[in-house]
């Protein structure tokens, strides 16, 4: 009789098993035909009246008709899974035929822009790009460029070291080194433009990161006014034809004489505005004749050759260029501010 009864528990499972259509429900049948309260558990109960042999052969039976109910469960599982999986993905499939979300296109940050127009506008000159490195040594950054250990131009350029002979550049300047190194004694003339860095706290006006474009020339017979005459082209081409330049003495430990450059103000037409704080005049960059010592340390007879160089800001060029009033915004990355340089670019 009992006999008849498992049989009747693992028919009725099975075909439960057979028409369940969900996850939860054959959990549900899992439950309730395998679980210690099962049906064919409590079966178990009434071993006790049963004869030794009845009661092996009993308990066999049993086991078999949950090894049974077990194994069509988890086949089932799988064919469930495998049809749930196929109905999610049926569901979640990706419409390619909608329109996108808008995006705008991309677009130079000012700082590479200006970079590209002052390139144009050296090359055009015959000058060539050079290259140089960020993490520069301390032999290049200063002391090829009259810069000694003790000297006390460096407190201005106090930078971040990765060791004591190993920094990075506070100016491009290193570079004519490495272009002098290169040409082996023979005439010069490059541009560098790049990075730069100096320890310095970062408000609307500086900033620890910034670019420069270096310029050296090296040849025989070069002179002061080549320097000025290059110099005038530049802030024309960059800033108008009507800009003038204007030359003031200074100082730098690698050129001699050295100048600062100042171009007259586009803003009032060199009569004096707010903008140049009525001077008539912006300054824009430095420069000089390449001191002797320069000449000499990196392979060159001051006496046959002579040379100019100069170093402007980047982002000094963009700020007078575009009207930009917070150097910081260059390193931000905030899309509202670069996107009204995409379509100048
Ligand atoms: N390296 C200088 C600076 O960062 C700028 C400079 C001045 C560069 C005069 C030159 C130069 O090549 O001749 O302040």
């Amino acid at each position: 009789m009992e006999d008849n009864k498992i049989e009747e528990i693992v028919a009725i499972a099975l075909s439960e098993t057979e028409s369940s259509d969900n996850s939860d429900q054959l959990q549900e049948i899992r439950n309730r035909y395998l679980s210690k309260k099962s049906e064919l558990m409590s079966l178990m109960s009434n071993l006790g009246e049963l004869s030794i042999e009845k009661r092996k052969e009993f308990g066999q039976k049993l086991n078999a008709a949950k090894a049974k109910i077990s194994e069509v469960i988890n086949a089932k599982q799988e064919e469930l899974k495998k049809r749930e999986l196929a109905a999610r993905l049926a569901k979640e499939e990706i419409d390619i035929s909608l329109p996108s979300y808008q995006t705008l296109p991309g677009g130079k940050n000012p700082f590479h822009v200006i970079i590209d127009e002052m390139t144009d506008i050296f090359l055009g000159m015959g000058f060539e790009v050079e290259d140089g490195p960020e993490v520069e040594q301390d032999l290049y950054n200063f002391e090829l460029l009259n810069i000694p250990h003790d000297h006390p131009a460096r407190d201005m350029q106090d930078t971040f070291y990765i060791s004591d002979s190993l920094l990075l550049r506070t100016h491009t300047s290193p570079v004519q080194a490495h272009a002098m190194e290169k040409a082996q004694g023979k005439p010069v003339r490059i541009i560098c433009p790049g990075k730069t860095y100096r320890r310095d706290d970062d408000d609307a006006t500086h900033s620890h990161q910034f670019g420069q474009i270096e310029g050296l020339v090296i040849d025989k017979n070069i002179n002061i006014g080549h320097l000025k005459a290059t110099l005038e082209l530049f802030a024309k081409k960059m800033f108008g034809e009507k800009r003038e330049i204007r030359l003031r003495p200074s100082y730098f430990p690698f050129t001699e004489p050295s100048v600062e450059v100042d171009i007259t103000c586009a803003n009032c037409d060199g009569k004096g505005c707010s903008m140049c704080k009525g001077t008539g005049y912006i300054e824009v960059l430095g420069g000089g004749m390449v001191h002797p010592n320069v000449l000499k340390m990196n392979g060159y007879d001051p006496e046959e050759y002579s040379g100019f160089a100069f170093g402007i800001g980047i982002e000094r060029v963009a700020i007078l260029r575009y009207g930009i009033d917070d150097i910081r915004k260059f390193y931000q990355n905030d899309v509202r501010f670069l996107h009204q340089y995409r379509k100048k670019a």
